[in-house]
């Protein structure tokens, strides 16, 4: 195991940006656009789970801002979704990519003009519209809602996203690319890449080619980004977090580079796969979601790699990982993932899928992976960047009351959504009605509806946080270099 010290930063504020050493080099930190991305961040999680929380409502009093089109259930989960992804994980990843890649690459990201093209053009030129265009609702082809999950956003707004993503990759792959370690990338270089290409890649074939091929080919192309989208964009950039967080906060190199590039090319061999697992017992020819259902088993083999070697990279900092709330943020969201992906794995098998295929199982397992896996991660590097950064408020009572709110409205949820999953699967294979099955999920759908309360409020703790100094903290502690910690370097094992 190798390791080199994460750069002592010579630090100054410059205006908003600030400047740190690493190896020699200045590199240039653009914290306003962290900053902005991060508020950007939250915020949107918060409008986000307001639309799911109305979704949830609407379960249960179907009434409920009944009546206009704007308020339909359809309309308003697709601001869920949508709102979720963009606004809520992609305005985090981008708020990390700004800390995080000056420190990986050793030099600035391309740009401070196009940082601020970008982020306009992300939430005023996507987001936004996209809300308001899911809330009219319109007729036109290019402006109407796409009944495609994770890209519900009309057809001329995909074009805004192919080109955030361009920008995206411009902005954070160059310098990467430009000046790579002496021994390499590190992992979660690799993470950044092979995520933001993959996802420039995959969007169009997800949001265009199922409007282009109707039918079962196109619903094979939907299948695929949908799991893309999860896997291919949100789990790279949450792994990139995890293998850079982890080892500085602990101050040690992750246990082995090796493991960790087995992990990311078993990722990205077996994972585009994945999506047919979602049209299991459909018209889609059989080799091909056996050929799903195998590569889903790969990669329960693949987490449980990447799992174990960031654990492992943890053994002896069980007190730490306690103690310190942007650590533990993290850590959950890594044992989380395991969880999710060996449930994945097992629900996409025949056997399983006979029993829980189209039920709230599937709903819990979303959420699990959406909001336990990836948004505890993002919380994690919002906190970590927060602490880390001057000028930034941080207030870690506040985000440690949000960890345990949010975990613990998320395993009410999550356990409530399985069970009423197997009550659903079990009326539904014993050929009881439908309005049976609905009439038995009441009660679970009220507590999933309660068990929003917590989580909002968690939300709500952990922008208070962001926002307000504590006071035994001084902004100058906060912002010493992780001297202790080493710069996540490849490291040989
Ligand atoms: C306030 C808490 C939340 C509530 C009450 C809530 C509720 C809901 C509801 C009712 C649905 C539609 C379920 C259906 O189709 O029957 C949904 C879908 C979804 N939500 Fe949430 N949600 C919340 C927060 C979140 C968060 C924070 C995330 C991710 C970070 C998230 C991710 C998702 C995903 C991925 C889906 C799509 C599920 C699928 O199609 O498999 N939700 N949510």
């Amino acid at each position: 195991m190798t390791g080199t010290a994460e750069p002592s930063k010579v630090g100054h504020e410059e205006g908003s940006q600030l400047s740190f050493a690493a190896g020699g080099h200045v590199a240039t930190v653009e914290v306003d656009l962290m900053r902005a991305h991060a508020f950007a961040a939250l915020a949107t999680l918060l409008i986000s789970s307001l639309f799911g929380t109305i979704v949830a409502i609407k379960l249960v009093q179907p009434e409920f801002l009944a009546g206009a089109a704007w308020s339909t259930w359809g309309s308003l989960r697709a601001s869920h979704t949508q709102g979720i992804l963009f606004g809520w994980l992609g305005n985090a990843f981008l708020a990390f990519l700004y800390f995080a890649i000056p420190r990986l690459a050793g030099r600035p990201v391309m740009s401070r003009r196009l940082g601020w093209w970008l982020f306009t053009l992300w939430n005023s030129a996507m987001l936004l519209p996209g809300w308001v265009l899911l809330a009219a609702n319109l007729p036109q082809p290019w402006l109407a809602i796409k009944p495609l999950e994770w890209t519900e956003f009309p057809l001329a707004l995909n074009a805004v996203t192919e080109l955030c993503l361009l920008l995206s990759a411009v902005q954070f792959i160059t310098p990467v690319a430009r000046k790579p370690n002496d021994d390499g990338f590190y992992v979660s270089s690799w993470y950044v890449i092979g995520g933001l290409v993959f996802t420039l890649l995959a969007f169009p074939m997800g949001s265009v080619l199922p409007q282009v091929v109707p039918g079962a080919i196109g619903a094979a192309f939907s299948g695929l980004w949908i799991h893309d989208a999860v896997g291919l964009y949100v789990t790279p950039l949450a792994l990139a977090i995890a293998y850079y967080v982890l080892p500085v906060r602990i101050g040690r190199p992750i246990y082995s580079h090796f493991l960790s590039m087995i992990g990311f090319w078993l990722l990205f061999l077996a994972y585009p796969l994945n999506g047919t697992h979602h049209y299991v017992y459909t018209s889609i020819p059989m080799d091909t979601q056996r050929a799903a259902i195998a590569a889903s088993m790969i990669m329960g083999f693949d987490v449980i790699l990447v799992v174990l070697n960031l654990l492992i990279s943890l053994r002896g900092y069980g007190a730490l990982v306690w103690r310190d709330v942007p650590l533990r943020f993290v850590w959950t969201g890594i044992v989380l993932y395991l969880v999710v992906s060996l449930q994945g794995s097992l629900q996409a098998s025949m056997a399983l899928q006979r029993h829980v295929h189209f039920t709230d199982w599937v709903i819990g397992h979303s959420h699990l992976a959406m909001l336990g896996f990836a948004s505890f991660v993002a919380l994690g590097a919002v906190a970590h960047v927060w602490d880390r950064t001057a000028t930034c408020r941080c207030h870690a009572g506040l985000m440690n009351l949000a960890y345990w709110l949010i975990l613990g409205g998320l395993l009410v949820m999550v356990v409530d959504l399985t069970a009423a999953g197997l009550v659903q699967g079990g009326l539904w294979n014993s050929g009881a009605s439908w309005m049976e099955s609905v009439r038995a999920s009441n009660s679970y759908w009220w507590l999933r509806t309660a068990s929003a309360l917590p989580i909002m409020l968690g939300f709500a703790s952990f922008l208070a946080g962001m926002l307000t100094q504590e006071q035994s903290q001084s902004a100058a502690s906060r912002d010493q270099p992780p001297s202790r910690g080493p710069l996540p370097q490849p490291g040989n094992g």
